[in-house]
């Protein structure tokens, strides 16, 4: 064994040890047809017979499916690119648009540049891990990024005044604050309060030096008139500085969009390294997201965004039944109150443009139904013997006693198949907690002795 041998075995021991080793497994580990809960699939188009025919029909139109295998900045740069580009821009209601490979490579390519070594970057405690990177790689130094407590209004302007106090250039607007949140997030499954954050953040830096970045990573799709997602939703489109879209969930592909102003596209395309050395997505790839952009904006999306809300709803409200915030051995997360669930074409008009007000708590649903357990394991291994593909998320990517099974939910799925689900995750309650009831007893017995 080498040295290097020897280091990285000791560091992947260790994790075994601490049942937090990562491993690629495959989706289907016993070869049976399992139901999808799972996958970011939210509105199933990777399993649309109807996508697949258009996305080979286009493909089959093309010259060729590759592109210039070279980065954009060379000879990867086609009408095809820019043509998606476009229509991206024109479908969020934004100036420009930039293609990235992935979502991780957007927000590492825009964070790591835009933020100036003087300006400040503050962000909610559960933005995700590209987000990270990219601040790490920023110039701004560490004592200037601060964290928020998550989706925490009152906490952000906490932080916000400690920076006016400590910082006079930005209460001038001679330095900027960057403030980078998600629209949903995906461990929790629960909705940023964007509109409060945006307008708390005008109002303590009223000289515009308060710049937005959003990503909606996990919204794309599922909310907003034709899915174009929770800022369009809300009418923010012209307050956000950067928004970013992925393609790798709702829209079945991979690769990502910022949407900015065209100096900020400039600057990108000038300094956004994960851009600039990288090779071009390939045409395959761009048609694909195109195909799936022309579905949503020929209204394929509502209905089918619909069905994955009420079927949230519906789930959430099997669950109350038995689960609470505060229950054994599994809880749902406070921030998924209950409301009453809405019939599918209730939803479906609050995601019509111009929808009533009273039909905008619609907008709070969630794909993402996290189950709180000291047991993901077993709890996803008892799931997925019932014939259902859940998966369980552990320390670190959650923290240490937030443990959960993640459900997510697709239009694919059906009422049975949800109603099914409760049934088997009470079933497993109801078991777990003789077994806890039982070991409890043991335990105090063998005291007593
Ligand atoms: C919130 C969020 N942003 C960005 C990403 C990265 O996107 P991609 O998978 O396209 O790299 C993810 C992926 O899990 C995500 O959840």
């Amino acid at each position: 064994m080498t040295s290097l041998d020897v280091r990285l075995t000791k560091i992947l021991e260790s994790r075994a040890k601490r049942q937090i080793l990562r491993s690629l497994t495959p989706t289907q580990p016993t070869g049976q047809p399992v139901v999808d809960f799972s996958s970011n699939d939210y509105l199933s188009l990777a399993r649309s017979p109807v996508l697949r025919t258009k996305v080979l029909a286009a493909l089959k139109a093309l010259p060729s499916p590759y592109g210039p295998p070279s980065s954009r900045l060379l000879d990867g740069n086609s009408s095809h690119h820019l043509a998606l580009e476009a229509q991206l821009a024109a479908f969020f209601c934004a100036e420009t648009g930039l293609l990235f490979n992935s979502g991780f490579d957007a927000n590492v390519g825009a964070w790591t540049v835009l933020p100036d070594e003087e300006d400040w970057i503050v962000y909610d405690e559960l933005i995700h891990a590209s987000v990270h990177d990219g601040m790490r790689a920023a110039r701004v130094e560490k004592g200037k990024r601060r964290s928020f407590k998550h989706n925490d209004v009152e906490d952000l302007q906490r932080v916000l005044k400690d920076i006016l106090r400590a910082d006079s250039g930005v209460k001038t607007g001679e330095r900027s604050v960057w403030v980078g949140v998600e629209t949903l997030y995906s461990m929790d499954g629960d909705l940023s309060p964007l509109k409060e954050i945006v307008e708390l953040v005008e109002s303590m830096l009223p000289k515009g030096n308060g710049h937005m970045v959003v990503d909606e990573a996990h919204s794309t799709g599922l909310y907003g008139n034709q899915g174009r997602g929770v800022v369009c939703a809300l009418g923010l489109a012209n307050r956000i500085t950067v928004r970013v879209h992925t393609f790798g969930k709702a829209m079945a592909c991979s690769g990502a969009v910022v949407l900015c102003s065209p100096l900020i596209r400039s600057y990108l395309i000038n300094y956004a390294r994960p851009l600039i050395y990288s090779t071009a997505m390939p045409h395959m790839n761009v048609i694909a997201i195109k195909t799936a952009f022309d579905m949503l904006e020929e209204g394929h999306g509502d209905a089918v965004a619909a069905h994955v809300h009420y079927l949230s709803t519906l789930l959430l409200q099997l669950l109350s039944a038995f689960l609470s915030p505060t229950s054994s051995p599994v809880s749902l997360p406070p921030t998924l109150a209950l409301t009453t669930a809405p019939s599918p074409a209730a939803t479906t008009a609050a995601l019509t443009p111009n929808a009533s007000p009273s039909l905008q708590p619609m907008l709070l649903t969630s794909p993402i139904i996290p189950l709180i357990t000291a047991s993901p394991r077993p709890l996803s291994r008892f799931l997925g013997e019932k014939g259902f593909l859940v998966r369980p998320i552990t320390y670190p990517t959650v923290p240490k006693g937030q443990e959960r099974v993640r459900v997510c939910l697709h239009a694919g799925n059906t009422e049975d198949e949800v109603r099914r689900l409760s049934e088997v995750v009470s079933e497993w309650v109801r078991d777990e907690g003789k077994r806890e009831a039982a070991e409890a007893r043991e335990k105090e017995l063998r005291a007593k002795l």
